[in-house]
């Protein structure tokens, strides 16, 4: 099976199991484990911010990320595709009793124009508008990245409105490689970013949140109270740690390999129009006079090939670790074949 539904179907490879059984580990909810205080002195150091976390999922760092920035009745302003907004279970109105002012954007993106209009004036009927959350790459935009000079422009906006930053970073080390940007350029901008390691980086497990010294502090104590205290979570760390060190630069090569695969699709009838692919996804319209969705994906999966119907209309495809240019060879030779 060649699996593109998603990033997060990545197993471990040999040496980040070996880097995992030979880690050194204590209970991390003592802030004991030696592993995990390296993931979070690492991550922290490479996005020269003050301090991290380390939380089970990406969801958890969002969701800490957003209950440490607000208070309840707050209105927390995203694009209307977010991850926090749709896929997080309505953690922001369940976890922080916060509401979304939601943004039709472009491919997941917002501009800085579309957030100081977004910002509610001081008024006792209105909530007050206390965050912005952004996503780079936006996963339902198709792997969009955000021009860091837009970011810059919102960052403004919000120091003179008063309001905190947060980044969804799931797949931030994609854009970075894209574009050729690092890690310390987001970290002076953002008050807070979550990245995670189980997905382009390949981990089994895992997510930091980044922030001050002050906001990790309150951050510890969320995370306690959402029941994501592990214990010798070094074991996942080390893993985090190997793929710091390790599958960063690599991210590139899935770019290149959905890029082949666009082109092969762009190629048939069958498929309509195409998000511009950016990254590590590839999102499309299925036809409907030659297949459903939902069809394609099934003609697909008889092939041994894994894809995602994510609309009755629409596919998507993402690139990773375990997809290397043999598989890649593999699934445009069926796409050419349909
Ligand atoms: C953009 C984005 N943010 C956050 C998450 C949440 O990560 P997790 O599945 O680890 O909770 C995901 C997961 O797919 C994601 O795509």
């Amino acid at each position: 099976m060649i699996d593109f539904r998603s990033d997060t179907f990545t197993k471990p490879t040999p040496p980040m199991l070996q880097a995992m059984m030979t880690a050194e580990v204590g209970d991390d909810v003592f802030g004991e484990d030696p592993s995990v205080n390296e993931l979070e002195a690492l991550s922290a150091e490479m996005f020269e911010m003050e301090a991290a976390i380390f939380c089970p999922t990406g969801t958890m760092t969002n969701q800490i990320g957003i209950k440490c920035h607000t208070r309840p009745g707050d209105e927390v302003i995203c694009e209307h595709l977010s991850h926090v907004y749709i896929y997080e279970g309505g953690g922001i109105a369940f976890n922080s009793g916060a509401q979304v002012k939601a943004i039709d954007g472009d491919r997941g993106r917002i501009t800085a124009k579309q957030v100081s209009a977004a910002i509610n004036a001081e008024d006792v009927h209105k909530p007050r508008t206390s965050l912005v959350c952004l996503e780079n790459t936006g996963n339902r935009g198709g792997g969009s990245i955000y021009e860091l000079t837009e970011i810059q422009r919102i960052k403004e906006v919000c120091l003179s409105n008063n309001l905190k930053l947060h980044l969804d970073g799931a797949r931030l080390f994609n854009a970075l490689v894209a574009n050729n940007e690092t890690p310390k350029q987001y970290g002076e901008i953002f008050d807070s970013i979550s990245i995670c390691l189980s997905k382009g980086l390949g981990t089994p497990i895992g997510s930091v949140l980044l922030g001050t010294k002050d906001f990790i502090k309150q951050a510890r104590r969320i995370r306690k109270v959402f029941g994501g205290g592990m214990r010798q979570a070094g074991f996942m760390a080390a893993a985090g740690i190997y793929a710091l060190e390790h599958n960063i630069e690599r991210l590139a090569e899935d770019h290149i390999h959905a890029k082949k695969i666009a082109e092969a699709l762009l190629k048939k009838d069958f498929v309509g129009k195409m998000l511009p692919v950016e990254t590590n996804i590839i999102i499309f319209e299925v036809l409907e006079e030659y297949y459903t969705a939902k069809a394609l994906a099934e003609e697909f999966l008889n092939a041994g090939i894994k894809i995602m119907a994510i609309s009755p209309t629409q596919i998507r495809m993402v690139l990773h670790l375990d997809i290397n240019e043999e598989l890649v060879n593999e699934t445009i030779t069926f796409i050419q074949q349909l």
